[in-house]
């Protein structure tokens, strides 16, 4: 059983063939980096419009050598994200589900990104404690089970790509800010700077990020916004950003006495964050997983998996030709259902 994946939901075109037996076969990425960047951050109008452009070649790509007879379904992003961008994958998987006579199954892009892990060979097992770290969520979840996700905590703001994204534009760096901070910061200096960690002396497990970039743009005004100041800044920030993490994480584990913790989101490509927890896992003797790094952003391959694994425990409901994307859409609230 051969299942094609689209993903759409925001700056990424993505397409992916993934097999019940073997595994994924073949996923492509055309991504709106270069495109976008020209406006500093995503401009949905124009994400929608790439995202019809690129479809057709990626789909063709990857089916390649496969008959269309051969796939037994359709998965596609429903939501969170753009709702131009989700409407375009979602209106080209249904139609693509119509013309090959197969079911289109919708997918939770969170659940696929929370799911990344799995498409590798040593996998975690049920349950376990993840945090979701993207451009728009930062969540802890208890994983109870394939489909039940209960949420123990959020960011109240920015989420911490955004915080990234948006600290690195205030810098002048560049979009997407997450990789070009994580660069910059290998030439700061250590405690140069010191950046606070929110929301980690109350109790709890939200997140806040949105006064980082505040102290970020400060520390900028006040410094002599040299080459080297922008580097000490990008390090404080990250280390600020992993340290806050930490601190929930080992919080969230000690409350829900988990020993497996999964990591994933565009964030998590992040190598000194990813450093920083093998370390902790280490110490605190848990389980540690991470997608591998093309899978932590977003991509197709983990949208195939999400929609392999909804059809496998539910099946498909119907052949039903309506398109309701869902650009808001709590994780939490999906449960072993249809969606
Ligand atoms: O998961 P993702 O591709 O898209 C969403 O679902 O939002 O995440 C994109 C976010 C961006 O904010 C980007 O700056 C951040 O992930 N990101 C990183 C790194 N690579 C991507 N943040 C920190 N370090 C990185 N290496
Ligand atoms: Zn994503």
């Amino acid at each position: 059983m051969y299942i094609l994946a689209i993903e759409s939901s925001c700056d990424e075109t993505a397409v992916a063939l993934y097999h019940e037996e073997t595994g994924l076969v073949r996923h492509e990425i055309a991504s709106q980096i270069e495109l976008q960047s020209q406006y500093g951050g995503v401009v949905p109008e124009l994400a929608s419009r790439d995202h019809i452009k690129k479809l057709p070649t990626l789909v063709s790509n990857v089916m390649k050598d496969i008959p269309a007879s051969e796939i037994s379904c359709i998965a596609y992003t429903k939501g969170p994200g753009l709702i131009g961008a989700l409407m375009v994958g979602s209106v080209y998987a249904k139609t693509l589900a119509f013309a090959y006579n197969v079911p289109a199954v919708a997918v939770h892009h969170m659940e696929g990104h929370l799911l990344a892990p799995m498409l590798e060979e040593e996998r975690p097992d049920f349950p376990f404690l993840a945090l979701l770290v993207s451009g728009g969520h930062t969540q802890l979840i208890r994983v109870n089970e394939l489909g039940n996700y209960e949420l123990l905590g959020e960011t109240l703001d920015d989420a911490a790509g955004e915080a990234f994204d948006k600290t690195a534009k205030m810098l002048g760096l560049g979009y997407p800010g997450g990789p070009i901070i994580e660069q910059l910061a290998k030439k700061g200096i250590t405690r140069k700077y010191i950046f606070p960690r929110p929301l980690t002396k109350q109790p709890g497990l939200d997140f806040s990020f949105s006064g980082l970039k505040t102290f970020a743009l400060n520390t900028y005004n006040k410094s002599n916004k040299s080459e080297q100041c922008k580097a000490d800044i990008a390090l404080a920030f990250q280390e600020a950003v992993i340290d806050t993490f930490l601190i929930k994480c080992k919080r969230a584990l000690k409350e829900t006495k988990l020993k497996t913790l999964v990591l994933a989101g565009g964030v998590s490509a992040n190598k000194k964050l990813r450093a920083a927890f093998d370390n902790f896992a280490a110490e605190e003797g848990i389980k540690i997983f991470y997608p591998r790094i093309q899978f932590c952003t977003d991509n197709a391959a983990m949208i195939a998996y999400a929609g392999y694994c909804r059809l496998r425990n539910l099946g498909h409901k119907d052949k039903d030709l309506s398109i309701i994307p869902k650009p808001r859409w709590a994780l939490s609230s999906i449960n072993n259902e249809y969606i």
